[in-house]
């Protein structure tokens, strides 16, 4: 923020903000959890201290650069004047928009009985907010896993809406008693679950859950014939999990698909691209209805011109094009960081065990997350040792995806410090 000196800066206790801020600004603020720790890290690197970073959810290699898949980048900067520059049309390339409906169901498109269609948007998360702004009606709660990544609660303040939460851990039941709940009290459902590799623990369902889940909301879908129900998938991490196209083979098993049942995939390559910062993605749309798939077009193409316009025009294009050209290419690379996730989970894991300290079960994905009952003092603790993770409601987030496996021994050894193993 740009500050005004001496005298001309005016003192807050003789203004009264709120004259200003609407009454839905004045409650909003504060830090992001993440970036107040990842200072602390950087802060002790300044110290010249030998802190290890766990706090931010981007892959970095083991010398602490931003991993990149080379094709991407090449394929970036080969791209000429308009397509960096100029604007894409407001629904998103053409060719990008079947790519992602490829990014979401792989192998399985054809098998699903469903009629799709896509909307680029910017990042899994402009899809997250296109689906609050138009599948949950304004005050009403939207369904998700107690343990999320919190930025879902922003998304939802900013669209008037808030949540209602089921176990992480549990039998499915839990799930169809909440919808129970919600289905009373509500004319439309809309429910995000971030699977496979969720964020924080990087726990993945299987292939038995996954159906279960499923067919929870179809039950519902079928006992409530009035009340809409939406599932979004929130794939912001499944090109890294062992299983990425788990939910589309799911969806490939459903039988007479009921008419107030929308699934949707919020699909995000800012990591399985690494073009974290070009806010690329999209929200593909699953229903056996064309005509009103194209209805949801028009729906969406309102919403993304009155929030963000287009989305930027330059990754769609390189995106398209490796897909179309260099596919193999850019697998290979996209695998070489999918395998390198894998020595750091599993160098965590065995290290953890070693020391006596369990963490959720955790199976693909940038994460792992260990519970416990004051978060922040156990990362107040790994901090003194120049280990820095994140604290957040219930336990502790691991970034494994920033940390060099030989290094995972000092973070268990702080944690088992920590929480008194
Ligand atoms: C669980 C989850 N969903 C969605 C996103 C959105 O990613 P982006 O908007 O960068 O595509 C992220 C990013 O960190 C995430 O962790």
């Amino acid at each position: 923020m740009q500050s005004i000196s001496g005298d001309e800066s005016l003192h807050l206790e003789f203004f009264d903000s709120s004259s200003l801020l609407n009454p839905a600004a004045t409650k909003k603020g504060g830090d992001d959890p993440i970036f107040a720790w990842f200072k602390k890290y950087l802060n002790a690197k300044e110290e010249g201290k030998d802190a290890i970073n766990g706090t931010l959810g981007s892959l970095l290699l083991d010398d602490g650069e931003l991993a990149l898949n080379q094709v991407v980048m090449d394929s970036l900067r080969n791209q000429q004047g308009y397509d960096m520059a100029g604007y894409a049309p407001l629904r998103g390339i053409p060719s990008f928009r079947k790519l992602a409906i490829d990014l979401a169901l792989g192998p399985h498109r054809d098998d699903i009985p469903a009629e799709m269609m896509s909307m680029t948007t910017p990042g899994g998360c402009g899809a997250l907010y296109a689906s609050a702004r138009n599948f949950a009606d304004p005050g009403s709660k939207v369904l998700l896993r107690d343990l999320h990544w919190s930025p879902y609660q922003t998304i939802l303040a900013e669209n008037g809406l808030s949540s209602h939460t089921y176990p992480l851990w549990g039998s499915g039941l839990e799930l169809a008693v909440a919808l129970e709940e919600l289905v009373s009290t509500q004319s439309r459902v809309l429910s995000w679950l971030n699977d496979p590799a969720h964020n924080p623990t990087g726990l993945t369902l299987t292939s038995e859950e996954r159906k279960q889940t499923l067919n929870c909301f179809i039950a519902s879908a079928r006992s409530n014939p009035s009340i809409g129900h939406t599932l979004l998938i929130d794939a912001a991490y499944h090109l890294y999990a062992s299983e990425p196209f788990g939910w589309a083979q799911t969806l490939s098993q459903v039988e007479e698909w009921p008419h107030n049942l929308l699934i949707l995939f919020a699909i995000s390559c800012s990591k399985s691209h690494t073009i974290y910062g070009l806010r690329t993605g999209a929200l593909v749309c699953l229903h056996p209805s064309e005509e009103f798939l194209s209805r949801v077009e028009g729906v969406l193409l309102h919403t993304g011109r009155g929030t963000w316009s287009a989305p930027p025009r330059l990754p769609q294009i390189a995106l398209a094009e490796i897909h179309a050209q260099m596919k193999d290419e850019w697998e290979d690379q996209k695998d070489t960081l999918k395998a390198l996730l894998k020595r750091r989970r599993v160098a965590f894991n065995s290290a953890l065990e070693q020391v006596g300290v369990r963490p959720l079960p955790n199976h693909d994905g940038y994460f792992a997350f260990i519970e416990c009952k004051d978060p922040v003092a156990v990362c107040e603790s790994c901090a003194e040792e120049n280990v820095f993770l994140v604290p957040l409601s219930g336990g502790i987030r691991v970034g494994i995806c920033a940390i060099p496996a030989s290094r995972m021994k000092r973070v268990a050894s702080a944690l088992a410090n920590a929480l008194g193993e």
